[in-house]
């Protein structure tokens, strides 16, 4: 070490709920943090992918999580989660909101402009209504302690055509911006990561690999989609006491996919 610093994250021993850790980014994010020292209750509708991240984790050394199954289309589910979470940690340091999806699975691929109202409302519960839900639910005990980590894994703010989570995803952005002018008093912070083309079960549900070859190459600037590791050791950033200057931003990871500067 030099004589300034040595740039430890430090995140041993904290506790985090990680949602959308089934697959994709969550998953990703959970194994970085775990991996880090992170005590993770693991979060989604599959209890066996996050039985089996469990198992992963724990043999390359990391802390073991704790899987909790919940359906978050479900009225009140965040707020049963929320509460399993306090009881299996005693608290909460780390939010990571990364349960969600671009759109339904059964979805067409251009949003028609008869797409049923109720699905509609469907992908705004999930990817804003759920995230505001479990905020409030947490954010008592994260003023009582002074101090918390809001991280919410929302989209790219360019929708370059119509689709079911741009507005939940901009939603999330203003409603993130407002409250972290409200809570940073309290040292908690909240903080938006847009993800461009990350290699996740729904990328590879949606896209075939020649339609994710075209886009690395026409679309992304550094010529390849990321991992959700790539977005996960950002989440251990904003997660740790070094980011602590930063709050309502919204970060992209994304090899240079957003086009506009502003
Ligand atoms: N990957 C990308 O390139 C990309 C780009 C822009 C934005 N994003 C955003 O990043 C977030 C994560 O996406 P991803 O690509 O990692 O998706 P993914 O691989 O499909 O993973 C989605 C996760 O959300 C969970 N989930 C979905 N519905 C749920 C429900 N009703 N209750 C509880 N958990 C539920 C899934 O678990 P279960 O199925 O087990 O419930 C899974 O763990 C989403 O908000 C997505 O819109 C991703």
């Amino acid at each position: 070490m030099n004589g300034y610093f040595e740039m430890k994250l430090n995140l041993d021993g904290k506790r985090a709920l990680v949602t959308g850790a089934s697959a994709g980014i969550g998953k990703g994010a959970a194994e970085v943090l775990a991996g880090l020292g992170v005590k993770c209750v693991i979060a989604a509708r599959r209890m066996s992918s996050l039985e089996k991240l469990k198992e992963e984790i724990i043999a390359k050394g990391g802390v073991a999580p704790i899987p909790v199954a919940v359906d978050l289309f479900e009225m009140g589910a965040s707020i049963e989660l929320a509460t399993r979470a306090n009881q299996c940690l005693g608290g909460i340091d780390v939010l990571v909101n990364a349960a969600g999806r671009s759109k339904a699975p059964s979805a067409p691929r251009n949003t028609p402009f008869d797409y049923p109202s109720q699905l509609w409302e469907k992908e705004l519960h999930l990817n804003y209504v759920v995230i505001r839900e479990l905020t409030f639910a947490f954010l008592p005990q994260m003023q009582k302690q002074k101090h918390g980590r809001i991280i919410n894994i929302t989209g790219k703010s360019e929708p370059e055509k119509l689709g079911t989570a741009n507005p939940p995803k901009a939603a999330v952005h203003a409603w993130a911006k407002g409250l972290s002018r409200a809570i940073a008093k309290y040292g908690i912070t909240v903080n938006e990561i847009a993800p461009g083309k990350i290699i996740s079960e729904q990328i590879l549900n949606n896209y075939s690999s020649e339609e994710r070859q075209k886009y690395a190459s026409c679309d992304i600037p550094l010529g390849y989609l990321g991992s959700p590791e790539d977005v996960g050791y950002l989440v251990a950033f904003l997660a740790s006491s070094k980011a602590e200057y930063i709050t309502g931003s919204v970060i992209p990871v994304d090899g240079g996919l957003k086009k506009f500067a502003f």
